[in-house]
C-alpha cells in the first residue's frame, strides 16, 4: 500500500493515544532523541512510535532523499526551474574538503573568504577608515536573504561582538533608513549594499538614499561603500570600487547566503575567527547530514517530524520557540527559509502538488511568547506543533538564576503541552477556589488543558558561533528533505514576482494619477485615497 496512505491510517489509529503513555516502562527519551556532538535533539514528546518512524523513513527513501542529497552536494542543477546548482554548502566547506569536481569553485569561495577577512580585519583595526576616522558603525542595506541572515546571526552572537556597531536597513519604507541614519556620523560609517542581483528596488532605493546622506558630509561617499553581489558590473555602475566588492555565484540562493559575502556585516561585528567558527558549525552539520543513518540524522528527523505533523496530521502551522533571547530573529529568518523554499503549489514536473506544502512558520522567544500566544497553543482548538530551542548555559554567569528560570519555563511548557490538565484536576482546583455545584462545573471546564500536544526540543551547551552554524544548517537541510519528500523545488521563488511587477506599474499611477481608471475598483479607491491625502 502507498506509504502516504499507510501513514494516514496510522495517524488515525494513534491520534487519541496519549503521548505521555508512550514513556511508560521504556527508554523512550533516549530512543527518540538524536545527537550531534553535544547537541541533543529530543523528539520523544511527539506521538511518533517506532513503527511510524520507520514508515516516515520509508517515505524519505522512496522520495529519493539520499540521491537528491548526493546531487545537491555534488553540484548538479537541482534547482531545475532556474537551471542552477545549489551549493551554499560549499561556502562553509574547509580547505581541502571540496566534493569531487568542485575544486575550482571552492578555490574561488576560499579566496573571497580571505578577502572578506582581510577587509574585516582592516576595518576593525582602523587600517581602513572613514573620511572622519575609524569606522564606528556599519549599515547593511539589503532585504530578504540579504538581510535576515546577518540580522539574525549578529544578534545571536552579540556576546562575541567586538567590532563596529552593525545596523540593518531593509524596508523601502523611508522610516527605516531615516531612523537608522539618525544619530550616525557619515564620516565614520561604512555602508554595505547587500544584493545578489543588485536590482532589488528596496535595496537600491535605500542605497541611493544612504549615498546622498553621506555626500552631504564627506567628499567621496563611494569610498565608504562596499557591495556584496553577484552582479559585478552593476556594483561598478553604482560607484563601488572592485576591491570592496565581494561576489558569489548564482548557485548560492538568497536565503542560503549568510555563509558567504552576505555575512560580511556579521564578520565585521564578531571578527573573522568567530565567523569561521560559524562556518565550521555549518560544515559539521553538513557532514552529519551526509553520513548519519536517517534514524539518527538530525535534519532528516526534523523533516520527518515536520511531514508527520503538517502533511499527515494536517497541522497547518508550527511554532519555533527559542528560549534564547538572542535568537529573537530566528523565527523571522526561518519564515523566509521555510516558506519561500517550500511554499509551492506544483511539483517539480509542474503537476498540482498532491499534498499541502510548506507549513506556516511563526514564533517568538520564550518566555515572552508565554505571555502572548501560548494561551492558544495550550487551549485553542488547533494543534500547533512546537519546536523549542534551549541553551543549557547563558553568557551571563552573574545572572545564572535568570537562566535557571528560563530553562525551568522551557521544560515546563513542553511538559504542560504533553500532559495537560484533566477535568478531575481542574475540578479540584476550582473547588479549592471556592466554587460549588453548577458553577464549579462551568469554572472547571475553563481550566482544562487537553494536553497531548506535540513538541520537540533542541538543546545545546551554549549559543556559540559553532552552535549557531549547526542550527542554521540543520534547518536548511530540514527544508531540503521536506522539499524532496513533497516533490517540489525548494530553491526557486517565483511567488515573489507578481507583486513586484504590479508595484512597478502602480508607482507611476500613484505619482501622476494617469491610468487609475483602468484599475479594479478597490485598488482605484485606495490610490485615490493616498493621492488625496498627499494633496494631489
Ligand atoms: O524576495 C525575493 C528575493 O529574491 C529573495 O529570495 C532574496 O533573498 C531577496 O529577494 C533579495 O534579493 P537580492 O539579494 O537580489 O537583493
Amino acid at each position: 500500500m502507498d506509504l502516504w496512505k499507510r501513514l494516514a491510517d496510522k495517524a488515525a489509529a494513534v491520534d487519541a493515544r496519549a503521548i505521555s503513555a508512550l514513556f511508560e516502562g521504556s527508554g523512550r527519551a533516549s530512543e527518540f532523541s538524536a545527537r550531534l556532538g553535544e547537541m541533543l535533539f529530543d523528539y520523544s514528546k511527539t506521538n511518533i512510535d517506532g513503527e511510524t518512524r520507520e514508515m516516515l523513513i520509508g517515505l524519505a527513501d522512496a522520495a529519493g532523499v539520499a540521491e537528491r542529497r548526493t546531487a545537491m552536494f555534488s553540484g548538479e542543477k537541482i534547482n531545475e526551474t532556474e537551471g542552477r546548482a545549489v551549493l551554499h554548502t560549499l561556502l562553509r566547506t574547509p580547505a581541502g574538503a571540496a566534493p569531487a569536481g568542485l575544486d575550482e569553485a571552492h578555490e574561488g569561495v576560499l579566496q573571497t573568504l580571505d578577502r572578506m577577512a582581510a577587509f574585516a580585519d582592516d576595518v576593525r583595526a582602523g587600517r581602513f577608515s572613514g573620511q572622519g576616522g575609524k569606522i564606528t558603525d556599519v549599515i547593511n542595506i539589503g532585504i530578504g536573504g540579504s538581510d535576515l541572515g546577518p540580522v539574525m546571526a549578529t544578534l545571536a552572537l552579540a556576546p562575541h561582538a567586538d567590532g563596529p556597531r552593525c545596523h540593518f536597513v531593509s524596508n523601502v519604507d523611508g522610516a527605516h533608513i531615516h531612523d537608522t541614519l539618525k544619530g550616525l556620523d557619515p564620516a565614520t560609517t561604512l555602508v554595505i549594499v547587500a544584493s545578489k542581483t543588485f536590482t532589488t528596488i528596496e535595496t537600491m532605493t535605500n542605497a541611493a538614499t544612504a549615498r546622498d546622506w553621506m555626500a552631504e558630509t564627506v567628499a567621496h561617499p563611494g569610498a565608504q561603500f562596499a557591495a556584496l553581489s553577484s552582479a559585478g558590473a552593476k556594483t561598478a555602475e553604482f560607484g563601488i570600487a572592485a576591491e570592496r566588492v565581494f561576489g558569489f555565484e548564482d548557485w548560492v540562493g538568497g536565503r542560503y547566503s549568510v555563509w558567504g559575502p552576505i555575512g560580511l556585516s556579521l564578520m565585521l561585528a564578531v571578527g573573522p575567527g568567530d565567523f569561521r567558527a560559524f562556518l565550521a558549525g555549518g560544515h559539521a552539520m553538513d557532514t552529519h547530514f551526509r553520513e548519519a543513518p536517517f534514524a539518527e540524522n538530525l535534519p532528516v528527523l526534523l523533516a520527518l517530524i515536520g511531514i508527520w505533523h503538517a502533511q499527515i496530521l494536517g497541522h497547518a502551522s508550527r511554532a519555533v520557540l527559542p528560549y534564547d533571547q538572542r535568537l529573537a530573529r530566528l523565527p523571522a529568518y526561518l519564515q523566509q527559509l521555510e516558506m519561500e523554499s517550500n511554499g509551492k503549489r506544483v511539483t517539480m514536473d509542474g503537476a498540482d502538488a498532491p499534498h499541502p506544502t510548506g507549513p506556516i512558520v511563526w514564533g517568538e522567544p520564550g518566555t515572552n511568547g508565554q505571555h502572548a500566544f501560548y494561551q492558544l497553543i495550550h487551549q485553542g482548538t488547533r494543534v500547533v506543533p512546537c519546536e523549542f530551542l534551549l541553551a543549557a548555559r547563558g553568557h551571563e554567569p552573574d545572572l545564572a538564576h535568570h537562566h535557571r528560570l528560563l530553562v525551568a519555563n522551557a521544560l515546563a511548557q513542553s511538559k504542560a503541552l504533553m500532559r495537560g490538565r484533566s477535568l478531575a484536576e481542574a475540578r479540584e482546583i476550582a473547588a479549592a477556589q471556592g466554587y460549588e455545584g453548577a458553577e464549579l462545573d462551568r469554572q472547571a471546564r475553563h481550566r482544562v488543558f487537553p494536553g497531548n500536544r506535540p513538541s520537540t526540543t533542541l538543546i545545546y551547551p551554549q549559543l556559540t558561533p559553532h552552535v549557531l552554524g549547526q542550527i542554521v544548517a540543520l534547518y536548511e537541510h530540514r527544508v531540503f528533505v521536506e522539499g524532496v519528500i513533497l516533490g517540489i523545488n525548494s530553491f526557486d521563488q517565483w511567488g515573489v514576482e507578481l507583486g513586484k511587477e504590479l508595484a512597478k506599474t502602480l508607482e507611476p499611477i500613484l505619482a501622476t494619477g494617469a491610468g487609475a481608471d483602468a484599475l479594479d475598483g478597490s485598488t482605484r479607491q485606495l490610490v485615490d485615497y493616498v493621492r488625496k491625502a498627499a494633496g494631489e
